[in-house]
């Protein structure tokens, strides 16, 4: 198979990764990669956004397989795109990715297909936004209605916070167009665990879950990033969890866009708060996570690409994926400044002393080669540092140990990845 990747992240490096050890594959490229994905497959430099470039490069390559990333060019009508030319793509129609684009439109789902959520109302009027925070109070989660990069979020502890984020994202409009409304939801207490499926519009293969650690720093302080790190298994969601999670939350929304016409393919993320009244979904994502993909990327035993292909023809019903019953543990390096503002430029040396480390890989993200071939930071997130491990805490053990090689004095990571899990 001839298959192309879209995007230049960590997860894509991932995907790559995995694709590139099928015994089907004859040719990978990746639009527009990154120097560590440069060692699995061809990079071409088309941005994710330019479908006309990269529809017309998959016709004069004939691609035969194309899997999106990220989910802007998803949301965005990649996959209608690719498939109006006849090229078959691993990820939704942006009908579809609306479960990710439109908070509102996952709600509705949610509800009419009994997935338990947490109560919510939408607000297209600043006004009565405030007047529902007043009568609520606090605590409350505010959120722009559209995409806005992970940051639409407010989960306000207080009914001033709530206000304030009415007025940034109403009226101010600091996500543009995202917040042309919002949604205002009860707030839900627990532990967030992400669980990931891989969907052809009917059926679903369970891909597994994992554990996110969206605050910048060690013991979850600092502003939420997208993503410093993460781990699997998630002893908070052991298998029989998982499963009925995947029974009560991933199918009946499956079964529900099918209904509606919207069939789902792609990568469905259920993000889930693990609540005293069981698990509730928190969001859906149409697209792997990343750092997540890395991790569950990393305990994959079948062949991913047979997978990708089944659920682009409808084929996933009697498919299977296996797994090996590692742990795996992602740590995430970013450059110093980041989510606020990272530095660029900072020369990255010891990625090979890194990456030979047992059981390790290292997955590029924000890296650029100079004019001399040395490897740069180029922005917020710039590695994923991956470790498999007989037991979480050999996986972590690992992946830190992997971390200490790397010589990059403008960077930082978290030094408490798995704390839920192992203690701090
Ligand atoms: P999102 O950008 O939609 O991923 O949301 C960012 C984060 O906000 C989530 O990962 C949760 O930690 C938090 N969050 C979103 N909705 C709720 C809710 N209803 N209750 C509590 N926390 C929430
Ligand atoms: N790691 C969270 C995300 O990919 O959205």
């Amino acid at each position: 198979m001839r298959v192309l990747v879209i995007g230049s992240g960590g997860r894509e490096h991932a995907l790559c990764w995995a694709i590139g050890a099928s015994p089907l594959l004859e040719k990978l490229w990746c639009a527009p990669g990154n120097p560590g994905i440069a060692k699995v497959a061809e990079c071409v430099p088309i941005g994710v956004m330019d479908f006309p470039s990269l529809v017309a490069f998959a016709q004069d390559n004939r691609v035969d397989l194309v899997v999106p990333g990220p989910e802007a060019p998803l949301v965005a009508g990649i996959t209608d795109a690719m498939e109006a030319a006849g090229i078959a793509c691993c990820g939704p129609s942006m009908a579809a990715a609306q479960l990710e684009g439109s908070k509102t439109f996952t709600k509705e789902i949610a509800d009419a297909a009994g997935i338990p959520t947490a109560k919510w109302e939408r607000f297209d009027d600043a006004g009565a936004a405030r007047e529902f925070v007043r009568r609520r109070g606090a605590p409350i989660v505010v959120k722009a209605d559209g995409l806005a990069a992970g940051k639409g979020v407010v989960v306000a502890a207080t009914e001033d916070e709530a206000l304030t984020a009415i007025d940034s994202i109403m009226e101010r409009r600091v996500f543009g167009e995202a917040g042309a409304s919002v949604v205002i939801e009860e707030c839900l207490i627990g532990e967030e665990v992400s669980i990931f499926a891989l969907c052809d519009g009917t059926s679903a293969i369970l891909l597994g879950s994992a554990q996110d650690h969206k605050r910048v720093g060690d013991g979850d302080v600092g502003p939420n990033t997208g993503g410093m790190g993460g781990y699997a298994p998630v002893p908070a969601f052991p298998p029989e969890a998982e499963r009925a999670a995947f029974d009560r939350i991933i199918r009946p929304a499956l079964a529900e866009m099918h209904r509606r016409g919207i069939p789902f393919r792609g990568i469905l993320y259920g993000g889930l708060m693990l609540t005293a009244d069981g698990p509730k979904l928190i969001e859906f994502n149409a697209r792997f996570g990343d750092p997540e993909c890395q991790i569950i990327l990393s305990r994959l035993r079948s062949d991913l690409l047979p997978a990708l292909q089944a659920a682009c023809d409808g084929e996933l019903g009697n498919f299977d994926l296996r797994f090996f019953e590692t742990s795996a543990v992602a740590v995430v390096m970013a450059a110093r400044g980041y989510p606020d503002a990272p530095e660029r430029g900072g020369e990255i040396k010891g990625l090979d002393r890194a990456a030979a480390v047992a059981d390790a890989l290292v997955f590029h993200a924000g890296t650029e080669a100079d004019t001399e071939g040395r490897i740069r930071a180029t922005g917020g997130r710039v590695l994923t540092i991956c470790a498999t491990g007989a037991t979480l805490k050999a996986a972590r053990d690992r992946a830190y140990e992997a971390v200490d090689r790397i010589d990059w004095p403008t960077g930082f990571c978290r030094r408490d990845i798995g704390w839920r899990a192992l203690g701090r």
